[in-house]
C-alpha cells in the first residue's frame, strides 16, 4: 500500500539547490503546462519501485518492497546513481532507461535511412548513439542502380547530425552521437578534417578507429594499406606518420577527432562469437556491438571516505546493490527496437562506474598527480570489478547465466557463472554528478569554484562542497578565502590555505597531460569497457605535446584518448561538464 511504501522509502534525499534546479528542468513528472507533479523523493521512489519489480521475473513470490528499499536508499543517499534515462523514465509511459546505444550502418541507402530513423527513436528518449562508417563504400565510388557516384561516409554524416538537430526541441535531452572511422578507410583523411569547420557535425563526436598495423606503421614509419570495404580489396597506401600527425593537428586545433583503439578494444571483446566492436557510445567510454545498448549507474566515492579512511565494507555493499539494480534494469526497459531488446539480452552488459574520485582524493589528502592516487584509482577500481563480478555471478546462480556466456571469455578465466558480459564502465557523469553534488567521473576539479553552464543556458555558481567542509574543520574558512578562490578558480598560492590542502584541491590545468593519461589508465586496467576521459592542455600547448600524449596513452593500455586545449573550441557537444 502506499503507506508502506511512504514508510519504507522515507529517507529525505540530500540534494543542493542546483540538484533540485536540474531535476526539476527535466527529471520530475510534469503536467501539460510543464509544471513538475512530482518531488526529487517521488522520483527517486518512483525510480527504486520500477526497477525492483524485475525480481518477479525470477521468484513471483519476490518481496519487492524490500527490493525496492535497498535501491532507494542507495539513490537518496546519493550513494548510488544511475544514468539519466532512468532516472527519467522509469515508472512512466517511455521507459526508455539505457543511455548508451550503437547501430550498425550498412553500404545501402535503405539501411543508412533505417538507421537514421532507430536514431531518431533513440535520440527521443533521451539515449546516445555510436556508429562506424566504415561499411560504406568511400567517395566516388560507383553506385551501380544509378550509375552515379556515392558522396561517401562523411557526407552521410550530415545527415545523421541534421536529425539530431531537428529531434533536439522535442526530446528528453540534447541527443549525441560518436561517428567512427577506420583508420584504413579511403576516405580517412577527410574524415579527419570533417569538423575543421567547426560549424560542421555539432551533433557528432568523431573518432579514428586505430588498428595495430597502423600503429606499427607509425612506429616504424612506413606505408599501410587502404581497403574499399565494398570489395575488400586494397585501395591505396598511405603514410602513416603523415596521417597521424594529421590526427594530433586536428585534435590541438579544436579537440576532434579523438581516438579509439579498435583492434585493442576487441581484443578484450568478451563476446567475440556475437561479433566484432566496431563503435562506442557518443563519449567513449562503452564499446557495443551493433544493436547493443548498455544502461550505466555511478556509485559516489567521496561518501565512502570516513575519518580519513575509505570504509570498503559500505563500498561493497553499494557494488552489490547497484549490480542487482542494474541487472534489473536490462529486465525493465522498454527498447525502441525489437533488434535491441534481442541483442541487448543476449549479453546483458551493464556499465557499473564512478562519480566523486577527485572528492575522495581531496578527503583523504592525496594530490590528483601522484603516483599515490594512481595506485589507490587501482585498488578502487580492482574492488569494484572484483566485487561487481561476485555479485553478477551470484545473480547468475538464481536468474541463469548471460545467454552468450558459454562462448564468451568468462568459462576460460575459470568462472563458472556470470549474468553480464560487461559489468564495469567509467562514465563521465555530466548530470548525475550534478545531482550527486559531486565531481565528474574520474575527472579532476576544473576549479575549486566556478560557473556551471546547465541546461538551457542557465549559470549556476559553485564553491566544492567538499572544499567548504575542509576549509572548515581545519580551520581556514573565511568569506575573503572563498572571494579570492572564486577569482582564479584554484587554492593555490593562498597563503591563508595550508601547502597538504593547495596540493590536495590541485585543478584540472595545474595537473599535467601526463598525469591525466596515468590516472586515466590506472582505471582503464581493472575495467571492463571504456573509460570516459579529457586529457586537458593549457592553451600553449604544442603540437608535440599532444603526440606524446597519444604515445602515451597507447603505450599505457587506454582503450581511446580525448584531448582539450584549452580554449581551442567554443560550443561543445556535450557543453554539461565543468566548462564555463
Ligand atoms: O550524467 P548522465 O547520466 O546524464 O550522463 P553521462 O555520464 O554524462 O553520459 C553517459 C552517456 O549518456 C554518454 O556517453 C552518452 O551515451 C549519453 N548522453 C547522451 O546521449 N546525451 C547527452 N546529452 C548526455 C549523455
Amino acid at each position: 500500500s502506499n503507506k508502506e511504501i511512504e514508510k519504507a522509502l522515507s529517507q529525505t534525499p540530500d540534494l543542493t539547490k542546483n540538484a533540485i534546479t536540474v531535476l526539476e528542468k527535466r527529471y520530475l513528472k510534469r503536467d501539460i503546462s510543464g509544471k513538475p507533479v512530482e518531488k526529487p523523493i517521488d522520483m527517486f521512489r518512483r525510480v527504486a519501485l520500477n526497477i525492483a519489480e524485475a525480481d518477479k521475473n525470477y521468484d513471483k513470490d519476490a518481496d519487492i518492497l524490500s527490493t525496492a528499499t535497498a535501491f532507494y536508499e542507495q539513490m537518496a543517499a546519493l550513494k548510488f546513481l544511475p544514468n539519466s534515462p532512468t532516472l527519467m523514465n522509469a515508472g512512466r509511459e517511455l521507459q526508455q532507461l539505457a543511455a548508451c546505444f550503437v547501430l550498425p550502418v550498412d553500404d545501402s541507402l535503405e539501411a543508412i535511412f533505417e538507421a537514421v530513423k532507430n536514431t531518431a527513436l533513440i535520440h527521443k528518449s533521451g539515449g546516445g548513439t555510436g556508429f562506424s562508417f566504415s561499411r560504406l563504400r568511400p567517395k566516388d565510388d560507383v553506385v551501380k542502380t544509378t550509375k552515379g557516384v556515392s558522396s561517401g561516409p562523411v557526407s552521410f554524416m550530415t545527415v545523421f547530425d541534421a536529425a539530431t538537430e531537428t529531434i533536439k526541441q522535442g526530446g528528453t535531452r540534447r541527443g549525441a552521437n560518436m561517428g567512427i572511422l577506420r583508420v584504413d578507410h579511403p576516405d580517412i583523411m577527410e574524415f579527419i578534417y570533417a569538423k575543421e569547420d567547426k560549424t560542421k557535425l555539432t551533433n557528432f563526436n568523431l573518432s579514428v578507429g586505430i588498428t595495430e598495423k597502423f600503429m606499427q606503421a607509425v612506429l616504424n614509419d612506413t606505408d599501410y594499406d587502404l581497403y574499399n570495404p565494398k570489395t575488400g580489396k586494397t585501395a591505396g597506401k598511405l603514410k602513416a606518420k603523415e596521417v597521424f600527425d594529421t590526427m594530433v593537428q586536428l585534435a590541438w586545433e579544436g579537440g576532434d577527432p579523438g581516438i579509439v583503439y579498435l583492434d585493442r578494444i576487441n581484443a578484450e571483446n568478451p563476446t567475440p562469437k556475437e561479433g566484432d566492436i566496431e563503435s562506442t557510445n557518443p563519449c567513449g567510454e562503452q564499446p557495443l556491438l551493433p544493436y547493443e545498448s548498455c544502461n550505466l549507474g555511478s556509485i559516489n566515492l567521496g561518501k565512502y571516505v570516513k575519518d580519513g579512511k575509505i570504509d570498503w565494507e559500505d563500498l561493497e555493499k553499494t557494488i552489490e546493490v547497484a549490480v542487482h539494480f542494474l541487472d534489473n534494469v536490462i529486465d525493465m526497459n522498454k527498447y525502441p527496437i525489437q533488434q535491441i531488446n534481442d541483442q541487448t539480452k543476449r549479453n546483458r552488459k551493464i556499465g557499473l562506474g564512478l562519480m566523486g574520485w577527485a572528492d575522495m582524493l581531496a578527503m583523504l589528502a592525496i594530490p590528483y598527480n601522484t603516483d599515490e592516487a594512481t595506485d589507490l584509482a587501482e585498488k578502487v577500481m580492482q574492488f569494484i570489478r572484483d566485487k561487481g563480478r561476485e555479485k553478477s555471478s551470484a545473480l547468475a546462480v538464481i536468474r541463469g547465466d548471460f545467454p552468450s556466456f558459454k562462448d564468451s571469455i568468462y568459462p576460460k578465466m575459470g568462472f563458472k557463472n556470470m549474468r553480464n558480459a560487461t559489468i564495469t564502465t567509467i562514465a563521465p557523469t555530466g548530470t548525475i554528478s550534478i545531482i550527486g553534488s559531486c565531481s565528474s567521473g574520474i575527472e579532476p576539479y576544473f576549479a575549486i569554484a566556478f560557473y556551471r553552464q546547465v541546461m538551457d543556458n542557465n549559470k549556476l555558481v559553485e564553491v566544492s562542497p567538499v572544499f567548504k567542509d575542509i576549509a572548515k574543520r581545519e580551520g581556514f574558512l573565511s568569506d575573503e578565502l572563498l572571494e579570492k578562490v572564486a577569482e582564479t578558480g584554484t587554492a593555490h598560492g593562498l597563503s591563508m590555505v595550508p601547502e597538504k590542502w593547495q596540493e590536495a584541491f590541485v585543478t584540472s590545468h595545474e595537473i599535467t597531460p601526463f598525469w591525466h593519461t596515468k590516472m586515466q589508465a590506472a582505471f582503464q586496467k581493472y575495467t571492463d569497457n571504456a573509460v570516459s576521459k579529457t586529457v586537458n592542455f593549457p592553451n600553449e600547448a604544442t603540437i608535440e605535446d599532444v603526440k606524446k600524449t597519444y604515445l602515451l596513452s597507447y603505450n599505457l593500455g587506454c582503450k581511446g584518448t580525448t584531448i582539450y586545449r584549452d580554449g581551442s573550441r567554443t560550443g561543445q557537444v556535450l557543453n554539461v561538464g565543468t566548462k564555463e
